[in-house]
């Protein structure tokens, strides 16, 4: 099993990112983010602020139905509630008619409301002007639609991404995750499906924006992100995206996964932090930090680095060699086979992981629906993604719709998916995996193998 892990090459189909194709009205809703320095006026006395402080999402809530915090109740602003057609009275006993178009974008910009009441100060002031403003509207309108989109009573649409085809290592790949997901949804079709609503999967190789999805689940293993903030996305892989609240991950990217390696060895082997030394961060120098007396290098893969050249073929002279910490164990690691030093690596995640419950159901699945069980490794973290988004759907019950759904994924905490390490989300963490592996080198009988780091 574990040379396995030796095949695994970290995320090895890296893609390019796709372009963003601009949701103006969802961006400024959901994330108080626009291209332009817009301001917004707060408080009595109208102070200017940053706009990406003042989502609309922060006090009205994901879906628009309003929210109470802090003795403040933001109301409900759904289309349908905004627009009935006849005399609303708000919590404080202000009473106001229906809105449009034109009186909604009066109380955005100006804080009155669609009777010409001044709203109270809690309701900041948008120095929005079109086609933002519009768009704005636009995305209001539809709102409540896209917080039910790609739901009926009997259905749940869900949309697979799978790796890009147009690659070798792409292709192989997507041949042995889509039946892995097919079968996957199929048993749970089988058994009746998510509170009656059977799981619809459509397969593709792109950005999605059809309208009537769900959620996405994202196999792409590259680090782009879905760019859209309205679709609902629950990725293996990719980027942490701090500010979309529609965009979750389970492991981290190689940056994160680099920080991750290095915080672990400065505490294992107790260093101070100029002691590592980031190899590749020097690639255009003479190499003479190789002589420095680091205790710990850092490259990701012995070929980006000229000085990683030079340093394997003066180590043996070295008086005290440096450990070393690889990011990317691949068959290159053979170089280090006979490093005199500690070498670590860190993986995603390992076969430990993999629970007994979820062992038992990757043998059944390989079983019944007679699966490839190659790639072994990407399996697992698509199955660890799948379950993820499986068991919010199935937490979240009957009243299922985005904000919904959301709500319950930002309840996980250390989800055990059985095939992966705990999963934790929240609403301000969207990367469920903050941890890898680390292991340390061994090579016994000639093989390498990676084990525990062993105790200094
Ligand atoms: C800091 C909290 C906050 C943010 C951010 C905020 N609102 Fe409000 N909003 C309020 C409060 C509180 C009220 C109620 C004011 C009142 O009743 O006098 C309100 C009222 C409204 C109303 C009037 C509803 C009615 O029934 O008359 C609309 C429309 C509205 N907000 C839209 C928005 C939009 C669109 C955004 C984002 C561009 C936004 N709000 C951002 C707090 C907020």
């Amino acid at each position: 099993m574990i040379r396995l892990l030796l095949l695994f090459l970290w995320p090895n189909i890296l893609l390019a990112q796709q372009p963003i194709t601009d949701k103006i009205g969802a961006a400024i809703y959901q994330q108080g983010q626009l291209n332009t320095t817009v301001k917004v006026l707060i408080g009595p006395d109208a102070i200017p602020a940053p706009l990406k402080l003042f989502a609309c999402t922060n006090c009205h809530g994901e879906s628009g139905v309003g929210k109470q915090e802090a003795g403040i109740t933001a109301p409900d602003i759904r289309w349908s509630q905004l627009t009935k057609p006849y005399q609303f009275t708000s919590i404080d006993g202000r009473q106001r008619g229906p809105y449009n178009r034109a009186l909604l974008a009066r109380a955005i910009t100006n804080g009155i409301d669609a009777s010409g009441n001044q709203l109270n100060h809690h309701m900041p002031r948008y120095q929005l002007v079109d086609p933002a403003l519009n768009k704005l509207l636009d995305y209001l309108e539809q709102l409540e639609h896209l917080n039910n989109a790609g739901i009926a009573d009997d259905y749940i649409n869900i949309s697979i991404l799978l790796p890009d085809i147009n690659s070798a290592e792409g292709q192989a790949l997507s041949a042995i995750l889509k039946p892995l997901i097919k079968a996957y949804f199929d048993q749970i079709n089988r058994q009746g499906g998510i509170y009656n609503r059977l799981l619809q999967a459509h397969y593709s190789h792109q950005q999605v924006t059809p309208e009537d999805i769900f959620a996405v689940l994202d196999l792409r293993f590259q680090t782009s992100n879905l760019s859209s903030p309205t679709i609902l996305t629950i990725a293996a892989y990719g980027e942490e995206s701090s500010n979309n609240q529609h965009h979750y991950t389970l492991y981290p990217t190689p940056e994160k996964t680099k920080q991750i390696l290095i915080d672990a060895i400065y505490h294992h082997l107790a260093l101070a932090p100029d002691q590592i030394i980031d190899l590749e961060a020097h690639t255009n120098d003479n190499c003479s930090i190789i002589n420095n007396k680091a205790s710990a290098f850092f490259i990701s893969s012995p070929n980006n680095s000229q000085c990683i050249q030079q340093w394997l073929t003066t180590w043996r002279q070295h008086p005290s060699p440096p450990s070393l910490l690889l990011a990317n164990p691949s068959a290159q690691d053979y170089l280090f086979k006979q490093h005199p030093s500690p070498v670590y690596t860190i993986l995603p995640m390992s076969l430990q992981d993999i629970s007994l419950r979820g062992q038992r159901n990757y043998q059944q699945l390989t079983r019944d629906y007679s699966l490839s069980q190659q790639q072994i490794i990407f399996q697992f973290m698509t199955l660890a993604s799948a379950e993820t988004m499986i068991s919010a759907l199935q937490q979240t019950g009957r009243n299922l719709n985005h904000a919904t759904f959301i709500k319950t994924l930002h309840n996980f905490y250390e989800f055990d998916s059985g095939f992966s390490s705990p999963i934790t989300f929240g609403v301000n963490r969207r990367l469920g995996i903050q941890s890898g592996r680390v292991k340390q080198l061994k090579v016994i009988n000639d093989q390498i193998k990676w084990g525990l780091p062993e105790q200094k």
